[in-house]
């Protein structure tokens, strides 16, 4: 009796309604899935996908100067002999074999691959040939696009010419500027006659995609000095022209002696901005085009190794510092060169952090490093990376960013105004900050 009674005062759990698509509905227990996404969706568009192991880009590091500029803040070390290059060279070897191995990574053809430092135009021919024969046995490598970062003082027409013969097709020059007192207040040894000459020197060999770095904002540096770099570049007819504004970071000379000790005076912030803005005037009527927020090129011209990393191909990192990516997990190596090498002397990987990414960290990136610094990104490709479209996620930002005049485009494809490149990681913040508002603010990537 008392048992009936009971039962009679629930409510009848079959009647209790949910919405789904803004309808009311009665629950069932029809639903019972064992696998997403479901099988009616699936076909043989991507059979051949499965069967092709995923590309890779590769960065390498080598951690020699002859100089140690003012304003960098990179991993490096003043060369002192070739033993010690040589030993370096003997343990970036041995991470190669190892993390080859051990991510099994043979099967996985490099699409890119960076040498970077530092100063990689230091080694020897000698030095440079083991490390590339490295690579080639411990990995599959067709013919991908092969960066290789020069510095004028350290460069000659025979490293060039090896260079070529072991498959480099991409020079990246730091140059910085091209005037002789802005360079000598950086600390750099070379002068601008001596940058000419190394650019001359790759293109008259022929067979290298040519992109040479400035600094905009360096001490020194004033209206008329920075025209004259910037006109100097172009008339090179350089492939590439990479402009970064210079950033006093506190690990640097320019921070101790500019923002520390006030015995320099750093163009100050609109300065700088009227140097950019100057810059891409020019750039704009020596027909360069925009690539990303700071380099430009001539028609054609892109930089394989950037794109590939931006939009998160995993990237394998050699060398003290470095920084990769193997599917979520990114990675940075550590950053002393001795106990790089104590790690490798105990077979260990030298890794030193590691950070996992969430998919909102992904579509941040795909924003911040994509959408934002592209000078033009396609819809379709978020759509297909994330399975949404982004202006349903933050349109009001959009908007705003077209009205102001930062971005412009159709429904298609977004792409940054003049404007938009000057302020071009700016848009990228304000693009990320408007994802975390409507995704959370909970923890995200190091990034941003
Ligand atoms: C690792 S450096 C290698 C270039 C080469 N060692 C040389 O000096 O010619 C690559 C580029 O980073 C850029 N860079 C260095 N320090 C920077 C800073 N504080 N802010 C922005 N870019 C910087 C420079 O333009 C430089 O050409
Ligand atoms: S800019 Fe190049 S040469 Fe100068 S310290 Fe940095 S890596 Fe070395």
């Amino acid at each position: 009796m008392e048992e009936t009674l009971q039962t009679s005062t629930q409510p009848d759990l079959r009647k209790i309604q949910l919405q789904i698509d803004g309808a009311d509905v009665l629950p069932t227990r029809e639903e019972f899935y064992t696998n997403y996404p479901f099988y009616k969706y699936w076909g043989s568009q991507h059979n051949q996908q499965l069967l092709t192991p995923a590309g890779i880009s590769i960065y390498i590091h080598i951690p020699f100067c002859i100089q140690i500029c003012d304003y960098c803040f990179y991993m490096k070390d003043l060369i002192k002999s070739k033993d010690q290059v040589n030993e370096y060279v003997d343990y970036l070897c041995k991470e190669i074999q190892l993390v080859s191995e051990t991510f099994g990574l043979q099967r996985r053809e490099v699409h890119s691959i960076y040498i970077g430092g530092g100063t990689p135009s230091v080694l020897t021919e000698a030095q440079f040939k083991r490390i590339v024969d490295t690579i080639h046995k411990y990995h599959k490598f067709g013919t991908p696009e092969f960066s290789f970062e020069a510095e004028p003082g350290t460069f000659s027409k025979a490293k060039l010419q090896s260079y070529k013969d072991s498959g480099v097709n991409r020079i990246s020059m730091g140059v910085q500027s091209f005037n002789d007192e802005v360079i000598k207040l950086s600390s750099r040894k070379h002068n601008g006659a001596q940058a000419i000459n190394s650019i001359r020197m790759v293109t008259e060999m022929g067979g290298f995609q040519l992109n040479i770095d400035l600094l905009s904002g360096l001490a020194g540096d004033k209206m008329n000095t920075w025209e004259e770099s910037v006109h100097t570049a172009l008339a090179q007819g350089v492939d590439m022209l990479t402009i970064y504004k210079m950033k006093t970071y506190a690990n640097t000379n320019f921070f101790l002696k500019g923002v520390h000790n006030n015995e320099i005076t750093l163009p100050d912030n609109e300065e700088e901005i009227g140097f950019m803005q100057r810059a891409l005037e020019i750039i704009d009527s020596a027909g360069y085009q925009r690539w990303s927020n700071f380099a430009f090129t001539r028609e054609g011209c892109i930089n394989v190794y950037a794109e590939n990393t931006w939009r998160g191909q995993d990237l394998i990192a050699y060398g003290a510092s470095s920084f990769g990516k193997i599917g979520n997990i990114n990675y940075q190596n550590i950053n002393n060169t001795a106990l790089y090498f104590d790690k490798l002397k105990q077979d260990q990987l030298p890794v030193f952090r590691t950070y996992n990414t969430t998919s909102k960290d992904a579509i941040i990136r795909e924003l911040l490093l994509c959408a934002a610094r592209l000078s033009s990104y396609r819809k379709a490709e978020f759509m297909q990376k994330f399975g949404f479209d982004y202006f349903q996620l933050i349109p009001d930002t959009i908007h705003q960013l077209e009205q102001k005049g930062y971005i412009t485009g159709n429904r298609e494809e977004l792409e940054l105004t003049r404007q938009g490149v000057l302020f071009g990681d700016f848009v990228g913040k304000v693009l990320a900050s408007a994802v975390k508002d409507v995704l959370g603010k909970d923890k995200i990537g190091f990034t941003y």
